[in-house]
């Protein structure tokens, strides 16, 4: 075995010339480099998000905000309301400081990895991703994808995360000094539709001879992870105020979860939560059911509570305002919240 790295970049070359996906933000392998607009957006939009969930989201973008001082010039609200659905929205946040920042410097992105960094927002994993796709610069780009496929190219078993220090330094090793940007997305092609995590086709891979976790004949057992904890589970309450057909929605504060996002009023779901946190109007109450989503570091059960009141004047002008139920799609309501208003709308029943 024991194949070069010139040998490993070449075969994944060759394969990705034949096989890549024909993404909305790329070019064409080998073409030159896409606007570096389009690639820094996807980028962001990417981690952690798979591409079929991005898809729409990066089109409608891109439609709306077709250069970054397009986006640089809109409004906080309307694009965190598009941004509704994608989730981890300090990402939107940092996304628009990124794009002011750029557009008060002439609307060009910097070409180099260590400037991209010092962006708002850019991570090790976008500066690197963008300077090599969008800008041909030589850089080693990590992702979860391309960490499994390493890990089992050279059947690295230190587990995650200490584990990644070595898994870099390989993927370093076999980073080609050229195409490295076609080469990151080559990596991350294989690992998303071969080198898979439960069941890895290696019948297709075209590094499956040099594979030494193939070789040990347990490709799947890489990489290695240290156990999952048990996520915490908090609960909390979410309050439906409505009036004249349409409800009562406040904005979450810029910083924190879901900041800056369009909202139900809530008890706040702090750790400590029970779930019977106070709302924002002395009651009568009803529920209305309960809703479950997972966060990164916690689960919530957040259940809901119908005004049945009709002190809806005492609610402070300033703090919120009267969406109209017939347009609640259009409120950018973050996925939590858009199942309680399904919830409240559906009237009876439970979502998960
Ligand atoms: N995931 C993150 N970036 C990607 C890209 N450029 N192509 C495919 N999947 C990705």
């Amino acid at each position: 075995m024991e194949a070069s790295s010139d040998t490993i970049s070449r075969k994944l070359l060759n394969w990705y010339d034949a096989h890549a996906r024909d993404l909305p933000w790329r070019a064409r392998p080998g073409a030159p480099a896409p606007d570096p607009y389009r690639v820094w957006l996807s980028e962001v939009m990417l981690q952690q998000t798979t591409v079929a969930a991005v898809k729409d989201y990066f089109a409608e973008f891109t439609r709306r905000w077709p250069d970054v001082t397009a986006l640089a010039a809109a409004p906080d609200e309307e694009v965190m309301a598009a941004w509704a659905g994608l989730g981890y929205y300090a990402r939107a946040r940092n996304l628009l400081a990124c794009a002011r920042e750029v557009a008060a410097r002439g609307g060009r992105f910097p070409d180099s990895e260590d400037e991209l960094r010092a962006l708002p927002g850019l991570g090790a994993y976008t500066a690197a991703a963008v300077a090599a796709i969008a800008f041909g610069r030589r850089a080693v780009v990590v992702d979860a994808n391309v960490e499994r496929a390493v890990a089992r190219l050279f059947a690295l078993d230190t587990p995650l995360p200490g584990g990644r220090t070595a898994i870099r330094e390989k993927a370093d090793a076999i980073t080609p000094d050229l195409r490295s940007g076609d080469f990151a997305q080559a990596m991350m092609d294989l690992g998303a539709t071969v080198c898979t995590s439960r069941t890895p086709r290696c019948l297709l891979c075209p590094l499956s001879a040099d594979c030494e976790g193939r070789a040990l004949g347990e490709p799947e057992r890489f990489p290695v992870k240290a156990p999952k904890k048990a996520k915490p589970a908090r609960r909390g309450r979410a309050f439906w105020i409505e009036r004249d057909d349409r409800v009562w929605l406040v904005r979450r504060p810029g910083k924190g979860m879901l900041g800056g996002m369009r909202a139900l009023p809530d008890d706040g779901w702090h750790s400590r939560g029970d779930g019977s946190g106070e709302g924002p109007l002395d009651g009568p109450w009803e529920s209305a059911g309960k809703v479950g989503h997972v966060f990164t570091h916690f689960s919530l059960e957040l259940n809901l509570a119908v005004y049945l009141g009709n002190q809806c004047d005492s609610l402070p002008a300033q703090e919120g305002e009267w969406w109209p139920l017939d347009r609640i799609g259009e409120a950018g309501l973050p996925t939590l919240f858009a199942k309680a208003a399904q919830l409240a709308l559906a009237g009876t029943g439970e979502t998960a």
